[in-house]
């Protein structure tokens, strides 16, 4: 069963269920990091703003099982983004992450977030040669991390890239002191109010079929979008299951580490109520495609004792990440046409600074103001070939997941989404869907849409 230390002792906001229909400039779907951000942005501009989350919480969902990691430091992509992207696109990506990230800094204390350096490592030939091309974008890009073998694991690793003073956080309280923050501005927020239903044409969404929001402009920051057909984000977005661990140790590291390898691992540590924790993760495969999740949690727990000499974690918990095909979330107008819905999501594991980026795009659009990034982020971009290419591959996928649900797991329950049978997940302890990544607990509530009705368990 999942259990993150993120959420383990923090205090919660006390927040109210909506009550009642309203009017609103910004209504944003959604409470985590992104739509909480985004909701403090507007409403620091004086919109009248309302946020309605699904969960008994704000920040306690996908913010509350990430890392804690918030680095412009995301894995090796500017070799990738470098093949896509022109090299001045490439850099407006890292600059707009590091010019949120500084931004969001600003109003935040030491208790919440620490300055460490990134690294990326590489242990094997396969690792190296990535870090190799890595290292040429970084040069090409002119970024300031630096090539060094040196780092404070205990294994020797054949090259890393180091990128000095960057940031972790407690993801939750992170996004509980914005929420603050947001509320302290004017914005009204909602807890266990869930949008089962959008009418764009009206402009209002439904909260648990009875309640009506009616606004001027709609964010969806459900992580992947309770709204993805008129995009056809639907057919875009892969979304990739990982996993982390928590256990006691003695001391704090001044570096927070991912691995290039295959399999990758990401390595921080965090100080929780003076109780250093070392976190340890990785091993990814492809959402609701796995029943027997909890070998993938073994393997974590025993590389934590024989490769660190620390106990068994006591905390597991997984993380769920859409990702878009070249790599840079969507963020921005859901169509050309549909200039007033917003959405958020392909955030690709790196959710934290792209939620602030996300904030920072949406909340300008809004208020008719250019950000620098809104055009590499624009969830119309026409990436023609890999997005084609992307699209193919995963209506194969979903369409192979159908049929085989209804061949091979008739007793499981079927999907509130789009009807796929979903698949047990023993390790969560959940119910899985396969097809666009919805996901149920075992009494079948919604944990993770874009599904918005429970599962009928019987189905
Ligand atoms: Fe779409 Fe289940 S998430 S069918």
């Amino acid at each position: 069963m999942q259990n993150s230390l993120w959420l383990a002792g923090v205090e919660k906001l006390s927040l109210n269920k909506l009550s009642t229909s309203l009017n609103c400039d910004v209504c944003v779907v959604g409470g985590g990091l992104t739509g909480i951000y985004t909701a403090y942005l507007l409403a620091k501009k004086g919109l009248n703003v309302v946020l309605l989350e699904g969960n008994s919480s704000v920040g306690i969902a996908t913010t509350g099982h990430s890392t804690g990691k918030l680095t412009p430091q995301h894995d090796a992509i500017f070799a990738k983004l470098i093949k896509t992207f022109s090299e001045e696109e490439a850099r407006t990506y890292y600059d707009a992450n590091v010019n949120a990230i500084n931004n969001a800094l600003q109003n935040i204390s030491i208790d919440v977030s620490q300055k460490v350096d990134s690294y990326l490592y590489a242990t094997t030939e396969q690792g190296k040669k990535q870090l190799d091309e890595e290292i040429e974008a970084y040069k090409r890009l002119k970024l300031p991390g630096n090539e060094t073998t040196e780092t404070e694991l205990p294994f020797d690793v054949l090259s890393s890239i180091k990128l000095s003073n960057t940031s972790q956080i407690h993801p939750t309280n992170f996004a509980l002191h914005y929420a603050k923050l947001a509320i302290k501005e004017g914005a009204n927020i909602y807890v266990n109010s869930r949008v089962t239903k959008v009418v764009i044409d009206e402009k209002t969404v439904y909260v648990d079929d009875e309640l009506e929001v009616s606004y001027n402009n709609l964010v969806l920051a459900t992580h992947y979008p309770i709204e993805a057909v008129k995009g056809l984000q639907i057919a875009k977005l892969s979304i990739e299951r990982s996993y982390l661990t928590a256990t006691r140790t003695t001391e704090l590291l001044k570096g927070q580490y991912l691995s290039v390898d295959t399999p990758s691992r990401t390595i921080r540590t965090a100080l929780i109520n003076n109780q250093p924790y070392f976190i340890y993760g990785g091993s990814s495969h492809k959402a609701g495609t796995i029943e027997e999740t909890h070998s993938y949690y073994e393997t974590l727990q025993n590389e934590v004792v024989s490769k660190f000499d620390l106990p068994e974690p006591e905390f597991l918990w997984s993380a769920q990440d859409p990702d878009t095909a070249d790599s840079i979330p969507y963020v921005g107008p859901i169509t050309d046409n549909e200039s007033n819905v917003y959405i958020a999501t392909g955030y690709r594991k790196w959710g934290l600074s792209n939620s602030l980026v996300a904030g920072e795009i949406i909340s300008s659009a809004i208020t008719k103001e250019k950000h620098a990034a809104s055009d590499i982020y624009n969830p119309s971009r026409n990436q023609f070939g890999i997005t084609m290419l992307r699209m193919l591959n995963l209506i194969g996928f979903t369409v192979a997941n159908l049929a085989d649900g209804y061949l091979t797991r008739m007793d499981a329950p079927k999907c509130t989404h789009l009807g796929c049978r979903t698949r047990w997940n023993d390790g969560d302890e959940t119910w899985d869907c396969p097809c666009h990544g919805s996901r149920f607990d075992k009494n079948g509530n919604v944990i993770e849409g874009p599904a918005v009705y429970p599962l009928d368990l019987k189905s």
